[in-house]
């Protein structure tokens, strides 16, 4: 049984398996995490993904029967959280579920298109804040929009002061333990910094926002839906400075280049322009496409001021690998950038303008323009991309 705090407990489920998270690699697995607030009116905050449900229940029934759970909040919609709600309100028939009105609007569409049409859904819709007395307590509510969905909210305890904040905060890491300062913050922040660049990254504005609110209250804890319990005040301080951070598109003064390479010749170029960043003792990273994976390569874009994105062109267009990349990094929106494109072509150039019109899309202002060459580059040719380093140290303020 995870006790977190005298009358809370932890009931979610352990994800060992996961290694994919729609898109996003997750090699360390996940947690989805439920909390139980057992107070005068029993309230589980946030459930499951459908497959956890057996477990998340078992360790539910340890504790109280379910049916006399009183409240079920559903910070967001979304299913590794929302999964088990139509299952639970089955064993719950008491049970209200508690949700911001865009919550309400989202698991109607979920759960009622889905064969959950013949239990009682019974809502209680919250705005920001909005109280839930409980009994001892009296939960309060803040919604934060985008963070990660439109109905997504926090749920703070004052009288615990914990909050629950959904995926905000979280980190995709399975672990037996419950609290970062038992696993090791530097692991934690790490896997935050992956789950930020690759979930919360295209919302800053609104991760901004939150973080204001958040700065008024007290916090002894910060419970995520994903990974480790923030609990330590110094390990509070670093996710929130963390998420300031990130929040405001900051980044450092290093380099990434991320290509794919057909017959070799972007490669050529790729390893040139690795060969006199690093000569010139600026931090640089390679990454190439065919070997690495989109969301590792999307947080070293997030730690990184200058990205420059290369590609081989076929059939006028850039390859597969990379036009993929392409969308999902637009999505994400890397603001705060410096950059350029470069690349390899055999007839027509024509196919760049996708890379240059992604960079445009992101935010990442170009800092020369393109480097192209025709099929196979000439030692001059490939000598003509040591010019750029200086051009790379101006815009990094190196
Ligand atoms: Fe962990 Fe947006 O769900």
């Amino acid at each position: 049984m995870h006790k977190i705090r005298d009358d809370i407990y932890w009931t979610g489920y352990i994800d060992w398996d996961l290694r994919n998270f729609h898109g996003y690699s997750t090699p360390s697995g996940s947690t989805y995490n439920a909390y139980l607030v057992m107070d005068e009116k029993p309230t589980l905050i946030d459930t499951v993904k459908h497959y956890g449900y057996t477990e998340m229940l078992r360790r539910i029934k340890r504790i109280i029967d379910p049916a006399k759970i009183e409240y079920i909040i559903s910070n967001h919609t979304e299913m590794d959280h929302s999964g088990t709600i139509g299952e639970m309100l089955k064993l719950c028939p008491n049970a209200r579920i508690v949700c911001s009105p865009k919550g309400a609007e989202g698991l109607k569409r979920h759960f009622l298109n889905s064969g959950h049409s013949d239990i009682e859904w019974k809502f209680k819709v919250v705005n920001t804040g909005d109280e839930l007395d409980i009994g001892k307590r009296k939960l309060k509510f803040l919604l934060m929009p985008m963070v990660h969905w439109p109905d997504s909210m926090a749920t703070y305890s004052p009288q615990d002061q914990i909050l629950f904040p959904n995926d905000a905060f979280g980190q995709h890491l399975a672990s037996s333990q419950r609290f970062v300062d038992q696993v090791g913050v530097e692991i934690a922040l790490k896997e935050a910094e992956k789950y930020y660049a690759n979930i919360v990254m295209p919302y800053g504005a609104q991760v901004l926002k939150v973080l204001e609110a958040v700065a008024t209250l007290k916090l002894d804890m910060i419970c995520p839906s994903h990974g480790l319990i923030w609990r330590t005040p110094e390990d509070i301080a670093k996710i929130i400075a963390q998420y300031a951070r990130w929040a405001a598109y900051e980044s450092n003064k290093q380099v990434i280049i991320v290509y794919d390479t057909m017959w070799h010749s972007t490669e050529k170029m790729a390893l040139k322009l690795y060969e006199v960043i690093d000569s010139a003792q600026i931090p640089v990273k390679l990454v190439n496409l065919k070997t690495s994976d989109y969301s590792d390569a999307v947080t070293d874009i997030m730690r990184s001021k200058m990205v420059i994105l290369g590609s081989a062109i076929l059939n006028n267009q850039v390859l597969p690998s990379v036009g993929g990349f392409l969308t999902y990094l637009k999505g994400l929106k890397p603001k705060n950038r410096f950059g350029f494109t470069f690349g390899s072509y055999g007839w027509s150039k024509a196919g760049f303008k996708e890379l240059e019109s992604a960079m445009e899309e992101c935010g990442i202002k170009s800092i020369t323009e393109g480097q192209y060459m025709q099929f196979v580059p000439s030692e001059i040719e490939l000598a003509s991309l040591e010019q750029i380093v200086e051009l790379i140290k101006k815009a990094l303020a190196i």
